[in-house]
């Protein structure tokens, strides 16, 4: 279980927008969030992420649970590189791979009566880690996700404060599609994206389920 509601009401003045909304959400799990305008669609993402209280009911998120939304994503401004600000999602990746370096620096300077052997154990065990957080394949699913979402490679160094609307907003799809939030939470994400794009997004949750056990929350008019 990743998260559950239970029970959940919301209203607005005197507008009722969720009664007794109950569900449970399990690892790996795409769902589908259909319903009309002004259903409550939107306000079920953000009881969820808990950026709106209840007035009734409870959230229960399961510890270790992480959610990543466009609610949330950073607005792409400024001279970055479109690439650049879309692989910052894998910030954590740079870290680590520094660590590799040192550890190999380290190794280079130190013998086996000066702790070769440790360096060598912590050197394995980072390798190891940055391995299985998919750091040797960064830049190819950066690459991959900038194409699929429709954003070619001729804008890949083009500052993102410069690109037009509906690019920006691929931007932070592609961004958010990086990250390895156990649920991405995506509002109409298709609104931005062409044919090609949406078979792409199609794809790449049921990639990131099947590989990773990673899981989606996703509202749409289109079932
Ligand atoms: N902060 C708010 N203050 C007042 N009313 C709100 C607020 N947020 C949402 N509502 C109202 O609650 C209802 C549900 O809104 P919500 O945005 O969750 O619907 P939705 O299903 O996402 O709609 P859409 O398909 O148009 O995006 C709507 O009638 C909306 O006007
Ligand atoms: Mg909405």
């Amino acid at each position: 279980m990743l998260y559950r509601l239970s029970g959940v009401a919301k209203a607005y003045g005197p507008k009722e927008v969720l009664k007794d909304a109950t569900w449970q959400h399990d690892p790996g799990r795409i769902v589908g969030l259909v319903g009309r305008n002004g259903a409550g669609k939107s306000t079920v993402l953000r009881i969820v992420q808990g950026l709106v209280e209840p007035d009734a009911g409870k959230l229960h998120t399961a510890g270790g649970t992480t959610f990543a939304s466009l609610d949330q994503a950073v607005e792409p401004e400024g001279d970055e590189p479109l690439r650049a600000f879309v692989a910052r999602a894998l910030a954590h990746l740079v870290g680590l791979e520094d660590d590799l370096r040192r550890l190999e620096e380290g190794m280079a300077q130190s013998s086996a009566d000066t702790g070769l052997e440790d360096l060598l154990s912590a050197y394995d065990e980072a390798r190891e880690r940055f391995e299985r957080e998919g750091g040797y394949e960064a830049e190819s699913r950066v690459e991959r996700v900038l194409s699929g979402v429709g954003l070619p490679r001729e804008v890949w160094d083009r500052p993102v404060g410069e690109l037009s609307g509906g690019q920006k907003h691929r931007a932070q799809i592609a961004r958010l599609l990086l990250t390895s939030a156990s649920v991405l939470l995506l509002d109409e994400p298709t609104n931005h994206l062409d044919v090609a794009g949406i078979e792409f997004l199609e794809t790449w949750l049921r990639e990131r389920s099947e590989k990773a056990g990673l899981a989606a929350l996703v509202v749409s008019h289109d079932r």
